[in-house]
Parts: structure tokens; sequence; C-alpha cells
């Protein structure tokens, strides 16, 4: 059923939730069970359609997915084929991460290319040329990539690519090599937070790798890998969303659970735009408005993430002044540019920069949701708007927050999720 939310703006939000896993670690770290035979058991798993649907894939490649209490899954993949159809993995572009892990398990693929998507174009040639460095044969064979690891080996693996270097890609060269014969060693790995908890399961089941969280990773294969037990790192996105929904309603939100230092870039912007940041151990708080301008632009990680651009810049709307958010990972990221114009934002693109000229009043309006964190950016500038917001193709925003309207509702949000049908006709554009 088609759903949209309903937000009246103007409650500043305050209060405390609680973070919850990260969907784009719980993604690989679901992938990478296919590695053993034996049971994985993860905790801390995000309740979000994304990870439903990667477990919908896991069972179509044979393994068993059991979740044993709330954000607890067993999983065990026993026997699993290697082969994964388009059907499954066009829903999903993050499924791609399944074909490092066939690999380290079967010494072969064969797994439907994702196409692009909204954010822009998703290639995945670093992904094979990694996978060709380490000595697999490639063939594509009608939207379908066939790889043969029989002779796979360890290497050196470059990872950086016009755009530095690629996520999913290291994780998938992580969990082919974590069980190939001698020492592979990724150059220009990512070094996302994501990527590191990755390599903590992998190292619980066996897996020999040094150099997490930093530019090489070294690898040496062992001849299997065993079961393991392990508690998925928060999601810094979701957490840094939060923050600016406290900040951009002029209240006061402290999101527990959390990790500052995976979201320091992030913080100093906040802090920069004149925001109050405190930050403990496993606690992160934001109040009060911004009043300065900032300047960001995106980069990998320890850099500005872009998961966060599109909230950052629904914030900076508040902003008397020019701020400029400039995409150097995906840039053509700025669907939500056009939306938030038609809620009265004063923003100019000029190649992969927007500069937004805040500091006018914002207005409810029908808009419509393109992609998971441009639905989030649509939301948080209904909370700080006068009027009412309707954001149409909610499932966008389901596919990474959990239970997004009743965390910001538990912080005073007027916010509510109706079915399509409730809107009122002059307003649907669906
Ligand atoms: N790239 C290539 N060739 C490749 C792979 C990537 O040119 O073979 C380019 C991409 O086009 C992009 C850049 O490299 O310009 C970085 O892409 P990356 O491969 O790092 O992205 P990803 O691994 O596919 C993950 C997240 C994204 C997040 C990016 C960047 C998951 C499931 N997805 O994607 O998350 O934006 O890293 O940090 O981990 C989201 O959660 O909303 C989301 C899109």
């Amino acid at each position: 059923m088609l759903e949209v939310a309903r937000i009246v703006g103007g409650q500043p939000l305050r209060g405390t939730i609680q973070a919850a896993g990260a969907k784009n670690a719980a993604l690989p770290l679901l992938a990478a069970t296919l590695l053993t035979r034996e049971r994985v058991t993860l905790h801390n798993v995000p309740d979000l359609s994304d990870v439903r649907f990667m477990a919908e894939i896991l069972r179509h490649q044979g393994a068993t997915v059991t979740e044993t209490s709330p954000g607890t899954w067993v999983l065990q993949a026993t026997e699993i084929t290697h082969r994964t159809p388009y059907e499954l993995v066009r829903k999903m572009r993050a499924s791609v991460c399944l074909l490092g892990a066939l690999v380290g398990r079967l010494h072969r693929a064969e797994m439907a290319i994702p196409g692009g998507c909204v954010i822009g174009p998703r290639p995945i040639d670093l992904h094979l040329h990694g996978l060709e460095s380490l000595g697999c044969k490639i063939n594509m064979e009608g939207g379908v990539v066939h790889v043969d690891a029989s002779a796979i080996h360890g290497q050196v693996v470059p990872m950086g690519g016009p755009m530095g270097s690629t996520v999913l890609g290291t994780a998938n060269i992580m969990m082919a090599a974590v069980t190939t014969p001698g020492t592979t060693i990724i150059q220009e790995a990512a070094a996302e937070p994501e990527v590191v908890d990755l390599g903590h399961l992998l190292t619980k089941m066996g897996a020999k790798l040094q150099g997490l969280g930093t530019k090489t990773i070294t690898i040496e294969g062992v001849a299997t890998l065993h079961g393991a037990e392990h508690s998925i790192i928060p999601d810094r996105i979701e957490v840094g969303t939060y923050l600016v929904a406290g900040a951009i309603t002029n209240g006061d939100v402290t999101v527990r659970g959390a990790n500052p230092q995976h979201l320091e870039a992030f913080l100093e912007k906040l802090r920069e735009s004149g925001v109050n940041v405190t930050t403990g151990p496993d606690f992160i708080r934001a109040h009060g408005h911004p009043t300065r301008a900032v300047h960001l632009t995106t980069t990998p990680y320890p850099g500005f993430p872009t998961d966060l651009q599109a909230q950052f810049m629904a914030l900076q709307l508040c902003v008397p002044a020019e701020s400029s958010l400039t995409e150097k990972i995906y840039p053509h990221r700025f669907m939500h540019v056009s939306e938030l114009q038609r809620m009265g934002a004063d923003i100019r693109m000029d190649g992969a920069t927007a500069y937004v000229h805040g500091g006018r009043t914002l207005t409810g309006a029908p808009v419509m949701a393109s992609d998971l964190r441009a639905s989030a950016a649509l939301i948080l500038a209904a909370l700080a708007a006068q009027g009412e917001t309707w954001v149409q193709r909610l499932y966008h925003l389901d596919r990474g927050y959990e239970k997004f309207e009743e965390r910001l509702q538990s912080l005073g949000a007027n916010i509510t999720r109706l079915p399509a049908a409730a809107m009122p006709k002059d307003l649907q554009s669906d």
C-alpha cells in the first residue's frame, strides 16, 4: 500500500532517542554470513525494508534466516547456490555485496548486474577489476556477471576510482579474499565505519585482517571461516538525521547509543553552523538553531558523508546567509533541491554545488520523495516549515529509517503516516 506522511511544522523537537543499527553495515554483514556453513548471530539488526529484502535474497541463496527476538537474527548457510537472479538484484543495488561472499565461499558466482538509481550512475567496474586482480575470470552475458574464481590467489588490489574509494567494492574484495590463498593487499580501501564493522565480524569468523579503518587492508587467506556472534554498529546517518531534526526546529535532541567518533566531520559542520553540540562516549546532543553559513564538500570517510548532504541542506535553509554544499561522491545527488524549492527554498545549482540562500520562511507543500536521504531531508524541512507538508512515496524512507515518524513523534513532532488515498486529491501527484 502506498503511504504518505503529513507533517505540520513549527514544533521544537525535544527529548532522547536510541540509535538503531546501521543499514549500511547490516547489508554487507548479512552477506558475509554466507561465508560459513556454521551459524552466525547478529544483534542490533535494524528493522528496515532493505534489510528484510536482503534476508529474502539470502533465503533464495539457500540460507536460513530466523529472527529470534527483535533485532537478533540467526543465520545459517549450510548449502548455498552461486546464482542470484535479476528480479532480486534489481530491487536493491546493495545486493551487489553478495558477489564477494559467493566468491569467498564457492569460488564462483553468477549475478545479475544492478542498474543505476536515481542518485546517479552506480557502476561496479571497480568491484570487477578488484576480483580480476585476484585472478578471477569475469564474463558478462545478458546483464549477468559470471565469476570463475577457481584460480583465485592473494594479490595487490587497487580499489581507488575517480570518486575515491568504494565502500561496497572494498567489502566485496574483503569477503572474497578472506578465504583466498596467500596475501591480499587492498589499496585505497574504504575506511567507513561500516567497512570496519564488516572486518570485525570477519575477524570473529576466523579471518585474518590488518589495517581496518586505514587505506591499506592486508588479508592473509585462511582455509575456512566459522560461526560467530556480533552486534551491528549504530547508524551514523540516522543519528545525524535526528540531530538535524533537533537543530532545524530550534529544539534539543539527544541520541543515545551513538558513536560520536563516526560523525566527526558532520559534527564539526554542525558546530560551525552555530548549533550547540555535546558528546559523550555513547551519546550526542544537539540543541539550538543554526546561525552561520557553512561550506561543505562530501568525500569518502572520514570526510563529510554524502548520505547526510540532503539533510544538512535542509538545515542551512534556516540560516540567513549563503551556504554551499558540493557533492564529490554522487555529483547528481540533488533530487531534493526542486522539492525543497516547492517549499519556498532559495537554492541555486552550479554543477555539483548547491548554493543555499537561507532565511526565507519555508511553507508546507505537497512534495515527492525521490530517494532515501532526500525523503528524510523533505521531512526535516517540513518540521521547520509553516503549515502542512505531504511527503509522497514514503517507501523510500522505509528503506533506511526504522519507525521514523514514531520516533519523531516521541520528540514532539506533528507527523502522521497515512494511506496515500487519505491525501487530498488536488494535492496528489502520484
Ligand atoms: N564507483 C565507481 N565504480 C565502482 C563503484 C563505485 O566509479 O565500481 C563510484 C560511484 O559511482 C560513486 C563512488 O564511487 O561515485 C562511491 O561509491 P561507493 O561504491 O562507495 O558506494 P556504494 O558502496 O555503492 C555505499 C552506501 C551508500 C553511500 C555510498 C558512499 C551501502 C549499502 N550503500 O554505496 O549509501 O552513499 O557508499 O558513502 O553501503 C544510502 O544509504 O543512502 C546510500 C546511498
